[in-house]
């Protein structure tokens, strides 16, 4: 259907993996059930990093194992090595993410490694992945803007993306990891960008740190892009980005997205309830 729009939640790891309080496990289990109910297709359900980098999600397996699947959606995990993807293989995670960045210093800060280091990390994993059959998603992160280094050009943005199509990856969420990409520095990453690559190929990734993130939804839906990301009551940020803050909440993209036309079926119902919870979960 040509008006479907994806919503690709990713609150339980996106929205969790910064906060500082450490939220227990069986209150991520229950956050990731009440997500199912919602009519969602895709769920990131945690990160299958070390945990010294990321002590919230250092319950990841048990996450995996206890929560409740439904049949049409799909449990997904983000990877940044081989040793993840066995983990998030062991746990039948239907999917998994890899990432990179498009700022050299980010790339450092996040996963300890220059970006074509990263690239040269994955290929293992990706071969793996297509032994048994599984999908990747590849993340690319400062896409226009870098918390380190300003400004980030648009072909360094498409040197990652080509890489990744390359190696398989089904397709790519672009991350505006600190919330200060604009409809005009959008515009110019997509012009360059989809010269090269369908735009169809692309996820939008907006962190909602200056309430940008609609206006940048509305920018990218006009250029064909068809998935989003979004998380429940608009939970998190990335711990190694200073400054990031959640990602545009799934409640306001829903309303937004169907406003405008385009269905999602999600039910808005559910969506609320899901979010009270999330919100309980964070509140100090
Ligand atoms: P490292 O220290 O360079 O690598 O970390 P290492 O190989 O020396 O490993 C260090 C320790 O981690 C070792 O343990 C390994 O065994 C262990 P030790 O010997 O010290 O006890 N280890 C692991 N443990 C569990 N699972 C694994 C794993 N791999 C190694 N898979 C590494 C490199 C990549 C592991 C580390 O930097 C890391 O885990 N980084 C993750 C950072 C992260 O999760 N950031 C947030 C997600 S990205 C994001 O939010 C952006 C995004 O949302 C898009 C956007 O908004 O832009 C996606
Ligand atoms: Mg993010």
């Amino acid at each position: 259907m040509s008006d479907f729009i994806e919503i690709f939640e990713v609150g339980p790891r996106d929205g969790l993996q910064s906060e500082s309080k450490i939220i227990d496990t069986k209150s991520k289990i229950t956050l990731v059930d009440l997500l199912s109910d919602c009519g969602l297709q895709k769920i990131e359900v945690s990160s299958f990093v070390s945990p010294k980098w990321v002590p919230q999600l250092a319950d990841a397996n048990i996450v995996f194992k206890k929560i409740i699947r439904k049949k049409n959606v799909k449990y997904t995990a983000l990877t940044p090595n081989l040793r993840g993807l066995n983990d998030a293989v062991l746990v039948c995670a239907d999917e998994v993410a890899i990432f990179a960045a498009a700022s050299e210093t980010f790339s450092k800060k996040n996963i300890n490694c220059s970006i074509q280091e990263s690239i040269t990390r994955f290929h293992p994993l990706m071969r793996k992945a297509k032994h048994l059959g599984i999908s990747v998603r590849g993340y690319i992160s400062c896409i226009t803007d870098c918390p380190y280094e300003g400004e980030i050009s648009p072909s360094r943005v498409l040197n990652v993306a080509k890489q990744f199509k390359e190696m398989g990856c089904y397709q790519i969420s672009l991350g505006d990891t600190i919330g200060n990409s604009t409809p005009t520095s959008l515009n110019k990453l997509y012009r360059i960008l989809f010269s090269e690559l369908p735009e169809t190929f692309f996820a939008g990734h907006f962190h909602d740190t200056k309430d940008r993130a609609l206006d940048n939804v509305e920018l990218s839906l006009e250029n064909g892009i068809k998935t989003f990301d979004s998380s429940i009551a608009g939970l998190g940020g990335c711990p190694y980005a200073p400054g990031s803050s959640g990602n545009v909440s799934t409640e306001k993209i829903f309303k937004f997205i169907e406003a405008k036309g385009y269905q999602t079926k999600l039910s808005l119902d559910k969506i609320k309830k899901a979010s009270d919870y999330a919100k309980s979960l964070v509140k100090q």
